[in-house]
């Protein structure tokens, strides 16, 4: 049977500063979930939020950026932004960047990760989304769960995943049109390398198994800045990875977080900070962060889901917690200084660029 899995987010205003959504928003999302599940529209689905983000996975049978789906999502966020706004939030309908929808959510502000998949027999899948990064926040973890043996053990012990794994890379600086590359594992590792380690240009969008060609994992790409020109809160994106069988196990895919790798994003996007794994629905705190990621486990099956397993919630993400939390001090107490505050291209607040056009003005020249 051929499932989609269709996971759409936004930012629609939050309590606070860009913490959390307020109840009556998620509660406003969940009443137009049940109502599209009356209608047959979806045939399941769930609303969570990851600090100030709002994500909607959504369970039918209608393909990958069927406008039927992209409007339901986008009336959904313009619905739950009346209510930030009748609630006074801040920043209400910040994702929302055009004023009109037309056809799909891309290049519109929110983010989306969709596949369709022929249902296994069983089909367990992992949900990530995160708050306060960009989509590059996937690039050490998706290449690690899928290409690494340190982390993908089934790369040696399963025969199936043997061949490895082929990955669509998106260029997100080229904003025209999508620019991609799709390189192989193990032929193209170190070029994949070469690419993946900046992530803030080069991004993973897809994996699809060698052996098979079944999809394996997306994710968003969205850059929020490209898309306004200017900044406007960060991306926060969400990625869909299928484990199990001829993928990796769900535990191969949740190892490289334990790494709480550095990123950019935190307070006003423009901060590296160790990503903290954590548990479904948590809000955001200290330096407007720090920058958390949370995965949900579903089984779906003929287009139903089960209940959530809600990974990072578990006692051994305690300890990562608090090394995220060590890790994210240590950089911290390096303040403004580079590398604690983002690269200058990559600076999301137009302050740093405009001091320094004044400053060079006054710039002279020794003969
Ligand atoms: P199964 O043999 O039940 O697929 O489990 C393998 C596994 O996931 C161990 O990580
Ligand atoms: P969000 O993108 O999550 O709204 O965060 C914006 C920000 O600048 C926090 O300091
Ligand atoms: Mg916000
Ligand atoms: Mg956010």
């Amino acid at each position: 049977m051929k499932t989609t899995i269709s996971v759409i987010k936004a930012d629609t205003g939050s309590i606070g500063g860009h913490n959390r959504p307020s109840d009556a928003m998620v509660t406003k999302a969940k009443d137009r979930v049940a109502e599209a599940l009356k209608t047959g529209l979806l045939s399941d689905a769930r609303v969570t939020f990851t600090g100030d983000d709002i994500a909607l996975l959504m369970i039918h049978g209608k393909g990958t950026d069927h406008p039927d789906i992209h409007k339901f999502a986008w009336d959904t966020f313009v619905e739950t932004t009346k209510i930030a706004k009748s609630q006074g939030l801040y920043g209400a309908g910040q994702d929302l960047l055009k004023d009109a929808f037309s056809g799909n959510v891309r290049g519109m502000g929110p983010g989306s990760a969709e596949m369709e998949i022929e249902e296994r027999t069983a089909e367990p899948f992992v949900v990530f989304a995160g708050d306060k990064c960009g989509p590059g926040v996937f690039n050490y973890p998706l290449f690690a769960g899928f290409a690494d043996p340190y982390h993908n053990a089934g790369l040696l012990l399963a025969p199936e995943m043997h061949t490895g794994f082929t990955f669509t890379i998106m260029d997100v600086n080229h904003t025209e049109h999508d620019k991609v590359i799709t390189l192989r594992v193990p032929e193209d590792y170190y070029d994949i390398c070469t690419l993946l380690r900046d992530p803030n240009r080069y991004i993973i969008e897809k994996v699809v198994e060698n052996a098979t060609g079944l999809i394996a994992s997306v994710a968003s790409t969205s850059r929020l800045h490209n898309i306004a020109g200017k900044y406007v809160g960060k991306d926060d994106p969400v990625a869909i990875v299928r484990t199990q069988k001829q993928f990796p196990s769900t535990g191969e895919i949740l190892s490289p977080w334990a790494l709480a790798h550095y990123t950019l994003g935190d307070n006003r996007g423009s901060h590296h900070v160790a990503v903290m794994p954590v548990k479904q629905n948590s809000i955001i705190s200290f330096f407007d962060g720090p920058t958390v990621m949370s995965a949900a486990g579903y089984c779906v099956h003929e287009g139903k889901l089960t209940e959530a397993v809600d990974y990072f919630d578990q006692p051994f993400w305690d300890y990562i917690r608090e090394k995220a939390t060590k890790k994210t001090l240590m950089i911290r107490e390096q303040g403004f200084f580079n590398p604690a505050m983002g690269p200058q291209d990559e600076m999301e607040y137009t302050g740093v660029m405009e001091n320094l056009k004044r400053l060079d003005a006054k710039f002279v020249a020794r003969k």
